[in-house]
């Protein structure tokens, strides 16, 4: 990070009659919700008001017409922080950047950057550079640690830059970080993806592989838990196959027990997990440690063995299943987390009922199912896909029924048992009444939802749970510390 321009910035805002506003819009991944806290971070150090705009709801969001009330409309720099994983949110990224034409036609001295995964793609780069002249700068993944020099050539010299190449693969200790939450905190233990499964784009788009120093890692997590953050999240594209750089034979788990010895009433999450990364060691540890959450989001992808060959997953349902069955046995109470891919190029009647046969045996807490989503420059993009869209959507559906029924019976079974819950807030469906009800997370990272006041946020409290449904756990805490 160059701290010249960071400087520079600051003297040029400082000049201006009020403190400018800058506003990162996030799409995606938990990748990119930290990447975001970073760029908050610089822009703080320049001298902006940072704020959030979600532009990611399609219905409530009128982003067409430009408002100067509106918070993207009091901003000076807006930036798109974009997601590639599949077509869908592609072409969300497009759609809310052509929208921001209304902003810059209003307010000249807008400006507006697009940033993140997509980017790093040469066709949607292409498209950016064609399509929308509005834009002042782009950077993809790989160039975060140049945003303030980027910046500073668009703001202090009129220049667009367009970041074309990826920038070499480094890690960046300097970054600041502008944390969204007082108590939740995210904690990037590596980067990148060697993994290389046939229809991700993520390898292409963030690089490879490449991990920070575990003293690195250990004195945020120290630091974080000392300003008092309860839940912190290790963050890696394929998390368990961390290696402290220095010393290859440190892997995650050994990090992870690390973690576990410094004092506090906090728990330790990590996403995402690879099931060919998940050693004894690791389970053990799960198993040993309350300060671990238990909590396991391990994407099968799908249930036949062809079709995880052709994605190139590396494992069978049947040791994926063997895996499960160990992590139950061995981690009392934990929850089981996990992605799918339907349709998958190639895909028949046959194959599908593999997955919903593994849904069936894992018996997962929670699934997060995707329709196949065609990317470009990945292996599976190249192969014969003739099942109908109409055919995708009704297996999704199916889908989504039996893990339904999986998920109901599962939250049910916690009725009568006692929870610690991390209040996250007010529960967005209050029914505005006289009663508040306040949401918070279980170390399962199921939904708990009970009444309570504002005082609970972001402290630990012990529900007693009534009814568990679909969607959460509902329950009590004892009235006398209802604040
Ligand atoms: N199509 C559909 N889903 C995808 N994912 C990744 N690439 C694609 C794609 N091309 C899903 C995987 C991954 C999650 C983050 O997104 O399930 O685990
Ligand atoms: Fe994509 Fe596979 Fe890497 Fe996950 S492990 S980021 S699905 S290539």
């Amino acid at each position: 990070m160059d701290e010249q321009s960071i400087i520079a910035i600051k003297e040029i805002n400082e000049k201006k009659p009020s403190k400018p506003k800058a506003c990162v819009v996030t799409f995606g991944c938990q990748q990119n919700v930290a990447d975001s806290e970073k760029i908050k971070g610089m822009l703080e150090l320049m001298g902006y008001e940072t704020i959030d705009a979600d532009m990611t709801d399609d219905i409530a969001g009128n982003f067409g017409q430009f408002d100067e009330k509106s918070i993207l409309g009091s901003c000076d720099a807006i930036i798109l922080n974009t997601c590639a994983v599949r077509e869908h949110a592609e072409l969300k990224a497009f759609s809310r950047t052509g929208q921001l034409k209304h902003y810059k036609n209003k307010n000249k001295d807008m400006l507006i950057g697009l940033c993140g995964c997509m980017p790093e793609q040469k066709h949607a780069l292409e498209y950016i550079k064609k399509s929308y002249r509005h834009v002042d700068f782009v950077f993809g993944t790989r160039s975060i640690h140049k945003f303030p020099e980027i910046f500073y050539e668009t703001l202090a010299n009129k220049k667009k830059i367009i970041q074309n190449e990826p920038a070499e693969e480094t890690i960046d200790e300097q970054l600041p970080v502008k944390r969204d939450s007082l108590f939740l905190a995210r904690v990037s233990a590596m980067y990148g993806c060697d993994n290389f499964c046939s229809y991700c784009v993520v390898p292409n788009v963030r690089g490879r592989e490449r991990s920070r120093s575990k003293d690195k890692i250990l004195e945020e997590i120290c630091g974080l838990v000392l300003s008092g953050y309860k839940d912190i999240t290790l963050l890696g594209q394929n998390v368990n196959s961390y290696k402290d750089p220095e010393n290859p034979g440190y892997g995650f788990a050994r990090l992870l027990g690390d973690i576990t010895k410094i004092e506090g009433d906090y728990w330790i999450r990590f996403l995402t997990s690879h099931p060919k990364d998940v050693p004894d060691e690791l389970i053990n540890l799960m198993g040993e440690s309350d300060k671990i959450a238990r909590h396991f989001h391990l994407p099968v992808q799908a249930g036949s063995d062809r079709i995880l060959k052709l994605m190139n997953r590396k494992y069978t349902q049947k040791n994926y299943l063997e895996l499960i069955e160990k992590l139950k046995k061995n981690v009392k109470d934990i929850a089981i987390a996990s992605d799918i891919i339907v349709g998958f190029p190639s895909e028949t009647e046959e194959d599908f009922r593999q997955t919903l046969d593994i849904i069936e045996k894992a018996q997962f807490d929670q699934i997060f199912p995707f329709i196949y989503s065609k990317r470009e420059n990945t292996p599976a993009a190249e192969m014969e896909d003739k099942t109908p869209r109409k055919e995708k959507t009704e297996r999704f559906m199916r889908l989504v029924q039996m893990q339904n029924l999986i998920t109901e019976k599962k939250n049910k079974a916690y009725e009568g048992k006692t929870v610690k819950v991390l209040v996250d807030g007010e529960h967005k469906n209050s029914d505005g009444g006289e009663k508040k009800y306040m949401a918070g997370r279980t170390t399962a990272h199921k939904l708990a939802i009970f009444e309570g006041g504002p005082g609970l946020v972001g402290r630990f409290v012990d529900v007693k749970i009534n009814s568990g449904k679909l969607h959460g756990l509902y329950g009590d805490i004892s009235p006398a510390k209802r604040p």
